[in-house]
């Protein structure tokens, strides 16, 4: 296997986990390259499920590195959770590695998060509550704590007197939030140190130069659609999961990526406010919900859901750079008559028809999906493991996306297990 990147090409949740975890097979060492304990990652292995959030999802095979790039940021109390939760179901961690210049989240992190979440009204994110947006704003604000800090009690210090002040200014006069007192903050920190000292990788750098020649798989969390640059904007999370970020995530340059695939569903989900162009406010958007079990892996909430949009993969293609598609749940419309795809969109104020993405989202509402029908299979697929077996009508609505997309499907998932693949030659 070469060099690859795992990316979601849609809004989070498309099935990254599942396929990391099968590619992760053939790689010598897992990178999480960026975001937080916003993901929720399943895999599911021998009928055991599995739910990560930063811990990158390669942890359950032996003898792989699993490395948390500088570009993450960690909740102390989520990993905690996740690390000992693993540990109590037998799963090894002495490979998991934490990189120095990861972001703690700080408990003022999620405080704002929360209280934005509950104040806000118009305009309000949905987020998941865990200061994702507000870590990465203190740490492009360079008024951050970054793991490796807590190895050195006077960086603490140091740092503390720095930044302390600025931000009890804020929570108090902006918030109206409780404010912290230093000797809080390092009480934490002694905390957070015997949290992390297990996993944290003082010599990244010798062990990025070890593995240069290895196989290097990197995992991106969220989705395209969710990327801070190019997603919904503002109805986005704070980092870069597109295809770039892992090069700066993970401190490998680019040169060292080979291929990038792009994780989709053979429907469209999404969690938290903004637009959503296919969206199915109906008993079809109910019977993908049910069927998929489209219910949140980190919040629990209800996903939204929709026809395929191939507006929004082609431009995941693009910007993304991807090489494949993975496309993941399509056993979801075994007991479909029909199902739809969105080919492009019609602008209802002036009669314009989008075949790229219009990226001012507040223009959305008046979009209109245009869409092509297709004749559904109507047989359990989720058994089937090559490519040849698969229905016609299967086949077809497959081929329609790669025309759609410009980009070949080189992986079609139909089940969560490990085993519920399908690899195209
Ligand atoms: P991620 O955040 O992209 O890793 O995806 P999540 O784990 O949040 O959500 C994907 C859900 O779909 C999980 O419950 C997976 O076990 C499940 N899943 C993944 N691939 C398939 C598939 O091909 N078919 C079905 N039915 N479920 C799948
Ligand atoms: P995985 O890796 C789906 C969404 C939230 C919200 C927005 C901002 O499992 O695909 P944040 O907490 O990041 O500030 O929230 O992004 N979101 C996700 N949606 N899957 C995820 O991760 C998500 N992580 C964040 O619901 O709309
Ligand atoms: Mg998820």
């Amino acid at each position: 296997m070469k060099n690859t990147v795992v990316v979601g090409a849609q809004w989070g949740d498309e099935g990254k986990a599942k396929i990391t975890d099968l590619l992760a097979q053939k790689a010598d060492m897992i990178i999480r390259y960026q975001g937080g304990c916003n993901a929720g990652h399943t895999v599911v292995y021998k009928g055991e499920t599995f739910k990560l959030h930063l811990v990158p999802s390669g942890i359950l095979y032996e003898n792989k590195i699993c490395f948390i790039g500088a570009g993450t940021v960690i909740l102390p109390e989520s990993f905690e959770q996740e690390t000992n939760e693993l540990k109590s179901r037998g799963v090894d961690l002495s490979n998991l590695k934490l990189s120095p210049l990861a972001t703690i989240t700080m408990p003022y992190n999620t405080d704002v998060d929360g209280w934005a979440e509950d104040t806000v009204k118009k305009g309000k994110i949905g987020s998941t509550r865990k200061g994702i947006g507000q870590t990465y704003t203190d740490k492009m604000a360079r008024c951050a704590f970054k793991v490796g800090d807590l190895i050195n009690e006077e960086t603490l210090l140091e740092k503390t007197d720095i930044i302390l002040p600025l931000k009890n200014k804020i929570l108090k006069e902006v918030y109206g939030l409780k404010e912290y007192s230093k000797e809080e903050l390092l009480e934490l920190f002694k905390k957070y140190k015997k949290i992390f000292e297990p996993y944290i990788c003082e010599n990244w750098q010798e062990m990025l130069r070890t593995n240069k020649d290895k196989t290097i798989l990197f995992e991106g969390a969220q989705g395209v659609m969710l990327d801070i640059d190019y997603g919904t904007y503002p109805f986005v999370t704070s980092s870069n999961p597109i295809g770039g970020g892992a090069s700066t995530g993970s401190g490998y340059g680019p040169a060292m990526i080979d291929e990038v695939i792009g994780v989709t569903k053979a429907y469209i989900t999404r969690v938290g406010e903004g637009p959503f162009v296919t969206e199915l406010s109906d008993e079809t958007g109910d019977k993908i919900r049910e069927v998929g079990h489209e219910y949140g892996t980190t919040t629990g909430r209800p996903r939204r859901c929709g026809w395929f949009d191939s507006v929004i993969a082609r431009y995941a293609a693009l910007v993304s750079g991807l090489t494949s598609i993975a496309l993941t749940k399509i056993d979801v419309f075994d007991d479909f008559d029909e199902i739809k795809i969105c080919t492009a969109y019609r602008d209802n104020l002036n009669g314009k028809i989008y075949k790229d993405y219009p990226t001012n989202v507040f223009m959305h509402k008046y979009l209109e999906p245009i869409y092509e029908t297709h004749a559904g299979w109507k047989s359990d697929i989720s058994n089937i493991r090559t490519y040849e077996d698969l229905p016609e009508n299967c086949k077809k609505y497959l081929k329609r996306i790669e025309e759609l997309t410009g980009t070949p499907i080189s992986i079609i998932s139909v089940g969560p297990d490990r085993e519920q693949t399908i690899f195209v030659n």
